[in-house]
């Protein structure tokens, strides 16, 4: 029999043992089990102004489940994909595994601890306590890391024999003979029966590349393969065109068993260099986002739809190509979804600023190692992060963490996150976070100031942006202009300096955090979306860097009305754009054609053009709104409006999905706006939605949500019944038409 896989995430029972006091931890009390699917945070939480110790605690999973016939001679194991932060798991009241550590796949061997023919409970007692033994816990730090079996749990049958792991990658890429290269690991009961190891890659029609065998020795437990194969048998993965392959080793053993194991992957050529950042022997610039994986409410429990929208976000609605996963690895459903849709990666392990002692060490290490050795198939991930974020030189620590990431992946580079000049540098690419730009002085510093080395290295702008100029989607538009404009200025002067590969800014989305940071309410507004994923204007200065090939922007970054800014008017008016001019009428009056702002951006694709004569209207003035005409050589490409009377008109509920999976975890978010006649928000209004679920789901958040900044939104829920749910939205003057959800 072939290896089974079987979702785990139901059926489970949940409860809360010691939490808020969190120094105790009674496993004899009868506990108040409530019923819950996986993935799961062990407290749900309001949006903001809450005190994070109430996710801090001790907390319990139980599952029961009845032993099969089909387990007979089997091993069975479960593969948790993370459980914050420490994990212990019994089976039948017996220990059989630890875990400590919240960002990295973990595996329990079940099979001498089952009972044949009766029914096996397994409990994973959870302590999502902030243990300062394990990274990144045991100093302050700017992220909350929420608790809970937050990721999949997948139940593993195979026989006895059977491959522990498998890693593929591409050698010589950029010749004529390209090679596919193969290191797997067998376990130790695969030793010695004798048979084949076969590995085959087939292509994404399903049609076979190449197939390869080799038979098995005694002894051996390592088996490596390469393949030669002609350029044009192998597509290289890249972010335009994102080419995957699936790979697949299967394991014929003498005895007759069988076992498999298959990937998924890419094949492409990654370099930092001293000039700039190759992909496939090509320069690209860098620019991305930095990621938190948290969500309202829910933490880090976010299932695989809203995990994969993330970097739909990153990469469609913004046109980045690479993100951070700051400070952590993050869900495998984000890092699938960045490898199919070409959005590059840096990965990097837990930690902020703090540097524990050696079993610490020890623990960040090992998570290290997990990361890697669960991702070095992912063809989007381009840099390990070894170093925790914007720690102090530590010497030895980093010395063997870099000789761990390439002894384990010699494929790809290394770096280690600083934010001190001048610090000691043992990885491949020196990555800096840059917050020196304040509106005033030089957006980015020259390299050597900042490593303080004498020639030019491969060099990476990790951060900038973020507290230096902390902008709430409610906010004033000037505020907010001032936001985006602070990240144009930035990306420009990379774009203009050759030795810098990218710019990766702080942050993608707001994210709750501890009390040392953010705005008061323990969020920092630091995205460019906010935390419900609704964009502020920087998203759309990165969303008018697409190319027009891809599809025209044009986003005016104003609610165009006389008395919100300082002194009344308009002036200047930035639009975010990729068309080539733009004509501004109000009514029938054309009041002038601007151009992209080639001067103050002289290195960005798309310049903002920015309006800042012709728009004299003031307070009290009589005028007839604004008309802004984008315009490629004489085609009007694009138009939006703005009334010079805006009042609401509807309230509005868009789904992102319309087809849910009855899993029981399953989710979409709704998007809920009040607009006015020409569909623009109206950002100040503060109306109550009231929210109304129908049908077998569950609503994440709040049923009474404050319209704020023109928009709210929520998420729902999938039940375990197929067939229809709906959402009813609706303030005292207006009522959205209903959202209708498919379970299936
Ligand atoms: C950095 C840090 C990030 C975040 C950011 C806010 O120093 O690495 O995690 O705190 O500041 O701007």
């Amino acid at each position: 029999m072939s290896l089974r896989e079987i979702c785990w995430n139901r059926g489970w029972q949940f409860a809360a043992i010691s939490h808020e006091d969190n120094n105790r931890c009674n496993k004899e009390q009868p506990f108040e089990f409530i019923s819950v699917v996986l993935p799961h945070t062990c407290k749900e939480l309001p949006f903001d102004c809450f005190d994070e110790r109430v996710t801090l605690g001790h907390w319990l999973y139980r599952k029961d489940f009845s032993w099969e016939e089909s387990f007979c001679g089997k091993r069975v194991a479960l593969r948790f994909d993370g459980v914050m932060c420490c994990a212990e798991v019994t089976v039948n009241g017996k220990t059989v595994a630890k875990h400590e550590g919240g960002f990295t796949p973990f595996i329990v061997e079940l099979t001498d601890a089952l009972i044949p023919n009766r029914t096996n409970r397994i409990e994973v007692w959870v302590d999502s306590t902030e243990n300062p033994k394990v990274a990144p816990f045991g100093g302050v730090m700017d992220y909350l890391t929420f608790g809970g079996i937050y990721r999949d749990v997948t139940l593993i049958v195979t026989e006895p024999e059977y491959i522990t792991s498998f890693k593929i990658w591409g050698e010589n890429l950029l010749t004529n003979e390209r090679t596919v290269a193969a290191a797997i690991e067998l376990c130790p009961e695969a030793v010695h029966v004798g048979g084949t190891l076969e590995l085959i890659l087939t292509d994404k029609e399903d049609q076979k590349v190449f197939t390869a065998i080799h038979p098995l020795e005694p002894g051996k437990m390592i088996y490596r393969f390469s393949q030669p194969l002609p350029a044009e048998k192998l597509t290289l993965w890249s972010v335009e065109c994102p080419v995957l392959y699936r790979a697949e080793v299967v394991l014929k053993c003498k005895n007759g068993h069988i076992d498999r194991l298959g990937v998924r992957t890419g094949f492409r050529q990654a370099e930092f260099t001293v000039h700039g950042f190759y992909l496939n022997g090509e320069k690209l610039n860098l620019v991305g986002t930095n990621h938190h994986q948290a969500f309202p409410y829910i933490g880090y429990a976010a299932p695989k739809r809203l995990q994969r929208k993330d970097a739909d976000i990153l990469k469609q609605e913004l046109g980045l190509n690479i993100v951070r996963t700051s400070h952590y690895p993050q869900s495998p459903h984000f890092i699938e979804r960045c490898d199919e849709i070409g959005l590059l990666v840096f990965e990097e392990l837990p930690g902020w600023h703090h540097i524990g002692n050696a079993e610490w060490k020890q623990n960040a290490q090992r998570q290290l190692e997990e990361m890697i050795c669960r991702d070095w198939n992912s063809p989007s991930i381009v840099l390990w992060g070894v170093r925790i974020n914007e720690s102090l030189d530590d010497h030895d620590f980093y010395t063997e963490n870099n000789a761990i990431a390439h002894r384990l992946d010699p494929t790809r580079q290394t770096a280690g996150v600083r934010a001190i000049e001048n610090s000691e540098f043992l990885e491949d690419v020196f990555t800096f976070n840059e917050f020196v730009y304040n509106g005033q002085t030089v957006p980015i510093r020259q390299q050597q100031e900042i490593t303080g080395l004498k020639q030019d290295v491969p060099y990476l702008i990790t951060e900038f942006a973020g507290h230096m100029y902390p902008a709430k989607r409610f906010d004033a538009e000037e505020r907010l202009i001032e936001h985006a404009l602070r990240h144009a200025k930035v990306q420009d002067a990379v774009l203009g300096d050759d030795t810098v590969c990218g710019a990766i800014c702080w942050c993608a989305f707001d994210y709750n955090t501890h009390c040392e940071f953010g705005s008061g309410n323990r969020t920092c507004f630091h995205g460019v979306f906010d935390a419900f994923r609704l964009p502020k204007y920087a998203a759309w200065f990165y969303e008018s860097q697409i190319s027009p090939k891809v599809r025209g922007v044009l986003r005016p970054a104003t609610i165009a009305s006389m008395g919100e800014r300082s002194g009344s008017g308009l002036c200047p008016m930035v639009v975010f754009t990729n068309h080539e001019r733009i004509k501004l009428y109000s009514g029938e009056q054309f009041l002038g054609e601007y151009f992209p702002d080639r001067e103050e951006f002289p290195h960005l694709a798309h310049p903002p053009v920015i309006a800042r004569r012709g728009l004299d209207f003031l307070w009290g003035d009589f005028w007839k709104g604004i008309r802004v005409e984008a315009y490629d050589g004489d085609v009007l490409a694009e138009t939006v409006e703005f009334a010079r009377d805006p009042y609401a008109v509807g309230l509005t509920a868009v789904a992102d999905d319309t087809v849910l999976m009855a899993d029981g975890s399953d989710a979409t978010r709704v998007v809920l706006s009040l607009v006015d006649q020409n569909g623009n928000l109206m950002v100040y209004n503060r109306e109550v939605v009231r929210l109304q679920l129908e049908g077998d789901a569950t609503l994440v958040g709040p049923k009474y949500l404050p319209m704020i900044g023109g928009s709210t939104a929520c998420w729902i829920r999938a039940g375990e019944t197929v067939g229809e749910i709906r959402l009813l939205a609706e303030t005292d003057y207006f009522k959205a038409l209903p959202v209708t959800i498919i379970l299936q």
